[in-house]
């Protein structure tokens, strides 16, 4: 199969809902990452989503509606906190888990009493999920195991020959995935940080929000938890943020390059730069949100390039969550 990249127009994007109205997969841009799309309600159609990543069938998927009526349309039922931040926020980073409606199969929630819903702030993403008329079951559009794509070339780049159809719609504006949201409970529960941060949560709520953690030995609650994500093909140090963290950085860096003998640079917020006395680095910019948005194609862009990435985490509040949370997986990927 060749794959064909289009900008993303209102003509490629009919082309695009006919291809997943008729079955087939096509990669899509979003606000957070990019994802790879199929008709929700269709197992068939499904199944050619993880056949085309690798990914394992237990872990199921997020489905994409353009608005309100398509969380109903999902759910069995739409709890109160998830219908006031869908009428407060409208399309966001935000992923709900709620239970599942019978028309969404197995295939998509791996067979789950629950399904999670988003609806992306991309007008591409929108245009296309309304143009097809139907839920857009979609993860994000990378080979299984691998950084999320945040260019239409990282997606080609995992898939090419896999899938008929990359809509390009340039770099991804947040860069990490959406925050995943249990809303079966009594309190909300975040599965997974991402793109919406927490605080932003508990202030539209006036409630208290928990953050999951896998019990030591148990059984993850997200099936996606279990497996290996976001690793790059080199080895990744990861540097705790911390009071005189530029020095750490000196030292893992001289650790690698003439203990270790190995390639390396640094990936750092553009402050340290200037305190790296000469050492090879590449700066994600000034703020939490440039570094979440720069992460993933830093990986891409250099795993190839060097033994080791060195990259420093940062404060665990708003964004910060999240690309703490990617970058420890990457490097545990390993
Ligand atoms: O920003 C995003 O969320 C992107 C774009 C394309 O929307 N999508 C994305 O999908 O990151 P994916 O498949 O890479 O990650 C979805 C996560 C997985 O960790 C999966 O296990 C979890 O959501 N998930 C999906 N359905 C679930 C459910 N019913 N219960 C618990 N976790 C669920
Ligand atoms: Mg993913």
């Amino acid at each position: 199969m060749t794959t064909e990249i289009l900008k993303a127009d209102e003509q490629s994007i009919r082309k695009a809902a006919a291809l997943i109205k008729a079955g087939e997969t096509v990669a899509f841009p979003t606000e957070t990452v990019y994802g790879l799309g199929a008709d929700a309600l269709s197992a068939e159609a499904v199944k050619r989503i993880f056949a085309a990543k690798g990914r394992p069938s237990d872990n199921p998927l997020i489905v994409h509606v353009s608005g309100i009526e398509g969380i109903y349309a999902a759910a069995r039922e739409v709890p109160p906190a998830v219908l006031k931040l869908a009428k407060n926020l409208g399309p966001a980073p935000l992923t709900y888990i709620v239970k599942r409606s019978d028309k969404i199969p197995d295939a998509v929630t791996a067979g789950l009493d629950t399904v999670a819903v988003r609806i992306p702030a991309h007008p591409a993403a929108l245009a296309l999920i309304r143009e097809c008329g139907l839920p857009v079951a979609a993860p994000s559009a990378n080979s299984s195991g691998r950084p999320s794509p945040t260019t239409a070339e990282h997606v080609f780049s995992d898939l090419n020959g896999r899938i008929p159809l990359i809509l390009d719609g340039g770099v991804c504006g947040v860069g990490v995935e959406s925050t995943v949201a249990d809303f079966t409970g009594k309190v909300p529960v975040i599965l997974r940080p991402g793109g919406f941060p927490k605080e932003k949560l508990e202030e539209i709520l006036g409630t208290v929000v928990r953050i999951y953690r896998v019990p030591e030995g148990g059984q993850p609650k997200s099936p996606g938890l279990k497996y290996r994500h976001y690793a790059p093909r080199c080895r990744i140090v990861v540097v705790p943020y911390s009071e005189g963290l530029a020095f750490s950085l000196r030292n893992a860096y001289d650790n690698c390059v003439q203990t270790m003998n190995e390639s390396a640079i640094i990936l750092c917020q553009s402050v340290y730069g200037r305190d790296l006395e000469g050492r090879r680095f590449i700066a994600l910019g000034d703020t939490a949100k440039e570094a979440a948005k720069a992460l993933f194609g830093a990986l891409r862009q250099n795993e190839d390039k060097y033994g080791t990435l060195i990259c420093h985490t940062l404060p665990e509040e708003g964004i910060g969550r999240a690309f703490n949370d990617r970058l420890l997986r990457a490097a545990a990927g390993h």
